[in-house]
This record gives C-alpha cells, structure tokens and sequence, in this order.
C-alpha cells in the first residue's frame, strides 16, 4: 500500500480509539449527550478516512496529486475544530457555532477536493 493510504489508514485508526473510547463512557456513564460527537468522530474520522485511505490505494494516480494532499490538511484540520466546537456547542457555549460552521464548510471543501481530484484523475 502506498504511503498516501497509509497515511489516511493511520490517522482513521487514531479515530476510531477516540470514537469507541467516548462510545463507551456514554455507555457507561449512560450521559449520551456527546452522541453526535461520537457518530461523527466514527463517521467522519474512522470510516471516511479509511475509505478514503482504500480508494486511493485503487487510484495512484489521484493519489500522487497535490489536491490528495491538500484534502488530507483540510480534512484533518476541519475535523478536530469541527469536533471541538460541536461538544462546546452542546455542553450550551452557543458562540462556538459560527467555529462549527466554518469547520463544516472546510470539511465540505476538503470532500469536494477529493470528488474533483477522483473524477478527474480516474487512475
Ligand atoms: C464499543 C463501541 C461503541 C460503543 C460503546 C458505542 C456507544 C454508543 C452510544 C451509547 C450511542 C448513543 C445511543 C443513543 O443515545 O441513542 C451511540 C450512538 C451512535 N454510534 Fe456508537 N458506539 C460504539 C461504536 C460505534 C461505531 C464503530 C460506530 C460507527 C462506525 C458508531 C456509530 C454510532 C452512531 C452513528 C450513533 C448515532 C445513532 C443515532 O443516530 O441514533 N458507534 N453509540
Ligand atoms: C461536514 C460534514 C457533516 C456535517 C456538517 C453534518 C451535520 C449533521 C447534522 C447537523 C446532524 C443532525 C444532528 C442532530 O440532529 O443533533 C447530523 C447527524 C448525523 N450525521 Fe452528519 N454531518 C456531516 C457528515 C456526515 C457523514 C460523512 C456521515 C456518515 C458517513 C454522517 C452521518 C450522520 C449520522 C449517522 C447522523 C445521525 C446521528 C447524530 O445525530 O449525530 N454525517 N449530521
């Protein structure tokens, strides 16, 4: 495997410790509120990066682009502040919203990036 799919393998599986690791205080604790912060660190950070890591693995050509690169600092970037201001908002500090929003559109950009650099660089 390339070392750009590793590079997404292994910060998916920093994720995924991350995400089971909140899961399980929420099932212990039996405190869910942080339920959309766990889905998203398990979706947005375990599964996507995974994939993403995989489908790259199938297209060295997309891969070796600079727009790989650029998607991988903003994905990465985008998610913790995402993150962060999302378990900020619902622990009630409502002026972290304008941060999720911003982190939310860096996370669109950084999914755009990858469609574009796919679509255009099917090898
Ligand atoms: C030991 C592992 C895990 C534990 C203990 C755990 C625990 C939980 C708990 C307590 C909730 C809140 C349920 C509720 O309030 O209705 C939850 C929700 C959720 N979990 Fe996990 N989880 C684990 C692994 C995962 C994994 C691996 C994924 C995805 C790859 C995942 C995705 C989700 C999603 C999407 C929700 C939201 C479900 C909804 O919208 O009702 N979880 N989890
Ligand atoms: C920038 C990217 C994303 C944004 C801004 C976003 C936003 C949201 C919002 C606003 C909700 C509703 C939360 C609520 O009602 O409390 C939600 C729920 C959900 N999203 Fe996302 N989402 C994103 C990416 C994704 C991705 C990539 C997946 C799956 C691969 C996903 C899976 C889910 C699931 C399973 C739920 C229901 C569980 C929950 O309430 O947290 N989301 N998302």
């Amino acid at each position: 495997m390339s070392p750009v799919s590793r590079r997404w393998i292994y910060v998916a599986v920093v994720y995924f410790c991350l995400a089971v690791g909140l899961g399980v205080f929420m099932g212990i604790s039996g405190d869910h509120r942080m339920m959309s912060v766990h889905a998203h660190l398990n979706l947005l950070g375990w599964v996507t990066l995974s994939l993403v890591g995989i489908i790259y693995h199938y297209f060295p050509k997309a891969a070796a682009s600079r727009l790989a690169s650029l998607q991988f600092w903003l994905h990465n970037l985008a998610l913790p502040v995402m993150m962060v201001a999302l378990a900020l908002l619902i622990s009630g500090k409502p002026e972290a919203g304008p941060v999720l929003g911003s982190g939310a559109l860096a996370m669109l950009l950084a999914v755009l990036l990858f469609a574009g650099n796919l679509l255009w660089r099917r090898a």
